[in-house]
């Protein structure tokens, strides 16, 4: 079995569109099972820039089929408005298929996220206010409408109605505003882009199922992070779905034994957007060089990631609970021209030292990184192919990580592009 699940070890933005996008001129199938359009994975081939966010990394490879699974909540104008330039780059997207039991975001999903954002005022998540936590809502509240009803005008029509008169007396009884919601408006809208999806819709469990059993590669693309999981994130400061390699089963609708390799994406430092406690982060000059070599900047909101040292109590935290076969370790070019580089290899919580990722985020609040420090290396690695080339400092930083981790560094990645990257070990081997 040939098949591999690429999640994200740390608060997201790790690098896994690059790694899918590298692995996916291999790969037949790349599917992803949670999460929406509130993710935003960048590519660069060739110098051009490509930032996707709902559809699948592999769109770029023209023989990879591209799935958008049961588990994702399915923004159809986002998905329109990203089809649109895509083609606009000549890139042919007739290789998607979107599953017929994916639920749809609606309009007042964006408006129900931004006014519970405002309603928690300093306790604010800091979402992406793609209306992905109130679609899930309706998804677990049993309520929600799924591409499945969406392809029949009638089904459609009943399921609406209902939905807008409840979501007006929510914002009007909650909220305090007037009615906000026209059923005619978001029916007629939706309703063209039924027509306009229709073609890619079908029963992708059945098509990801079939694949893995002919021997075929595939990819599982995960979105977020392992700590922005619903439950093994930084709760309640997480995204409202499974990133974790347990959530990509369900999210693609199929067993996890189909799930042959975990591939964790790590990024060379740690990064975070929005709220929530961040124990290694680094607010000064230091952190801010990071941004800036890093060119730490959301794809998605355009917002400023906060930046820290690499905090190993979190990577060893993903390598358990989303079972790690191996790492792709990512962005190793922007800690160029440290002189030192520090590693979190443990937090002290008073005079108790703590080396399992806390539960609680108050204690998280308390922790202190416990540091060892590396000396760094000023070269440029980013012509650099062979990873025997690097500098010394940079492998014995690696190997460090590998060590902490217990886990391979399979892959090393020395720039956005798809051809900075070197391969320790065949992924698919
Ligand atoms: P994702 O959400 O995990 O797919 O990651 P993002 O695309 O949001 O953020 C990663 C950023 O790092 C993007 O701008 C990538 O183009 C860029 N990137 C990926 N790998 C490397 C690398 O090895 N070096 C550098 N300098 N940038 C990289
Ligand atoms: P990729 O796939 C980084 C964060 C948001 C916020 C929290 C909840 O690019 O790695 P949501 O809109 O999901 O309800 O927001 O989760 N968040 C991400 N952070 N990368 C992402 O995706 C993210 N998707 C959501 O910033 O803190
Ligand atoms: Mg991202």
């Amino acid at each position: 079995m040939k098949t591999v699940a690429i999640v994200g070890s740390q608060w997201g933005d790790e690098g896994k569109g690059k790694v899918i996008d590298y692995l996916a001129t291999q790969a037949d199938v790349v599917v992803r099972g949670q999460g929406g359009n509130n993710a935003g994975h960048t590519l660069v081939v060739e110098g051009k820039k490509f930032a996707l966010r709902l559809i699948p990394s592999g769109v770029l490879n023209p023989n990879t089929v591209n799935v958008i699974g049961n588990g994702i909540v399915f923004d159809p104008k986002g998905f329109l408005e990203e089809i649109e330039t895509l083609n606009e780059n000549d890139i042919d997207t007739r290789n998607i298929k979107i599953s017929d039991r994916a639920h749809v975001v609606f309009p007042y999903h964006k408006e129900l996220d931004a006014l519970a954002e405002e309603a928690r005022g300093d306790n604010k998540i800091g979402t992406t206010k793609k209306g992905i936590g109130p679609c899930y809502m309706d998804k677990t509240e049993r309520s929600g409408i799924r591409i499945c009803d969406l392809m029949d005008k009638d089904i459609f029509a009943t399921k609406l109605k209902s939905q807008i008169e409840a979501k007006n007396k929510l914002v009007t009884n909650i909220y305090g505003k007037e009615s906000m919601f026209d059923f005619e408006t978001i029916y007629n809208e939706y309703l063209g882009y039924a027509d306009q999806i229709r073609d890619c819709v079908a029963d992708t469990s059945v098509l990801v199922y079939d694949a893995v059993k002919a021997g075929k590669k595939v990819l599982f693309e995960g979105a977020q992070g392992t700590l922005l999981d619903l439950d093994l994130g930084t709760y309640p400061y997480v995204t409202s779905s499974h990133p974790t390699s347990g959530g990509f089963a369900v999210g693609a609708g199929v067993g996890p034994n189909m799930i042959k390799d975990v591939v964790g994406i790590v990024k060379a430092y740690t990064t975070r957007v929005g709220e929530g406690p961040f124990v290694t982060e680094l607010d000064n000059e230091v952190g801010e060089k990071i941004r800036v070599q890093g060119r730490e900047f959301g794809t998605v909101t355009g917002r400023a990631r906060r930046c820290g040292w690499f905090d190993a109590v979190i990577v060893k935290y993903a390598a358990r609970v989303n079972g790690l076969t191996s790492i792709s370790f990512m962005l190793l070019d922007v800690l160029s021209g440290f002189n030192k580089i520090s590693i979190c290899t443990a937090y002290k919580m008073g005079d108790k030292i703590i080396n399992d990722f806390p539960a609680s985020l108050e204690d998280l609040a308390k922790c202190e990184p416990v540091y060892e420090e590396l000396d760094g290396w000023n070269e440029d690695i980013t012509s650099i192919e062979r990873y025997e080339d690097l500098p010394e400092n940079a492998k014995k930083y690696i190997a460090r990580i590998e060590e902490l981790v217990g886990v391979s560094v399979d892959m090393v990645s020395v720039g956005p592009n798809r051809a900075q990257t070197m391969i320790r070990k065949n992924i698919f081997a």
